[in-house]
């Protein structure tokens, strides 16, 4: 019994000292396996009278049970030490400086593109899309181009044949269309895209650039639908304040003809050097529908009426940004194009 008590003790001191689960587990083999001290001691039950037996017997299995109970205890006390000193050693320093992403930003051209049609789709548009390389017939032809005029010129137009040219403006998808849709009314659709034209480029000139064609077909549509269409646009894009007015012109797919000036966002209409001291700045042009263009794609111009507009996408940004230069939009140059992030 002494003995027993002995290496109660003992296990209980070797228990409480183990600093690991290894040295836990050979504790838990010495004082529990088949071939310990405690088992040793149960050996020399045999030599005890019968009648003391069963006590002890009864206590070899209460110092066991002590044990087990301890290396339990113990066990659960090291496996969290264990884990604390994982997390400890695994530690994320949150507080680091993280490395920031590189964030695209969207291009220019396409802020005034998505601005446009967001608001063209609020007035009930659709958009349309026509093929960038197009024909004779659709970019000239049936926009009533006659076949002397210099825009048909080798000098102006990207000829492929004699018959297929790369669009020199979205009036060719206009044409195309109106023939889809001919007699059906009404017609209300914008359409931007790339266009090109044999130009030299410089600050204010490229051969590649973008347009926004906007076409209105219905019965009674008339020269006031355009200007308060018009209107509106210049007022969204350039700030509530704005006025626009109309300047006779001439384009072969419209008669009448304007060409519309927003007064200055720079100086208000004072007269400054964006407006060179006018007060006012050309943004597009516009005009009514040519019978012509109606009667060509299959529409009878005495029972419908329509207006049109085209303006350059490039334009637009150039005055809304303040750019200088139309070549900044086709060399991107991150440190342009970065001005336009919306995260910094
Ligand atoms: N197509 C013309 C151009 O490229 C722009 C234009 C003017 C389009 C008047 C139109 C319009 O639809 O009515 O210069």
């Amino acid at each position: 019994m002494i003995k027993l008590e002995q290496l109660k003790l003992e296990g209980l001191t070797k228990i409480n000292e183990a600093t690991n689960s290894k040295t836990l587990q050979e504790v838990r083999v010495m004082y529990l396996g088949k071939k310990g001290p405690i088992q040793e001691v149960m050996k020399s039950m045999k030599e005890l009278p019968v009648e003391e037996r069963p006590a002890f017997g009864q206590e070899v299995n209460e110092v066991k049970q002590t044990l087990a109970e301890a290396i339990e205890n113990k066990k659960i006390q090291i496996e969290e030490e264990e884990v604390n000193a994982k997390l400890e050693a695994e530690k994320i320093d949150i507080t680091l400086e993280g490395i920031r992403p590189v964030i695209a930003t969207l291009h220019p051209l396409t802020i005034v593109t998505q601005e446009l049609e967001d608001l063209f789709i609020g007035l009930g548009y659709t958009i349309a899309e026509g093929p960038e390389l197009t024909t004779d017939l659709y970019n000239f032809e049936r926009a009533n181009i006659p076949k002397d005029h210099p825009a048909r010129d080798m000098q102006d137009t990207f000829y492929i044949d004699v018959e297929n040219l790369l669009r020199t403006h979205t009036t060719a998808v206009q044409t195309l269309v109106l023939e889809e849709n001919a007699p059906k009314l009404p017609v209300k659709l914008v359409c931007p895209g790339k266009v090109y034209r044999r130009d030299d480029d410089d600050a204010t000139h490229s051969h590649q650039f973008q347009q926004m064609e906007a076409l209105v077909v219905d019965e009674n549509i008339t020269l006031a639908d355009l200007k308060g269409t018009l209107e509106l646009m210049a007022k969204r894009m350039f700030g509530e304040e704005r006025e626009i007015r109309f300047r006779p012109s001439f384009f072969p797919f419209t008669e009448p003809s304007v060409e519309v000036d927003v007064s200055c966002h720079m100086c208000g209409g004072k007269g400054c050097s964006t407006c060179k001291s006018t007060g006012w700045i050309e943004i597009l042009g516009a005009g009514m529908v040519h019978p012509a263009v109606l009667e060509m794609a299959g529409y009878d111009a005495t029972e419908c009426s329509g207006f049109a507009f085209g303006v350059g996408i490039e334009r637009i940004a150039m005055l809304k940004y303040g750019i200088d230069d139309i070549r900044h939009f086709y060399t991107n140059d991150v440190r342009f194009l970065k001005t336009f992030t919306r995260f910094e």
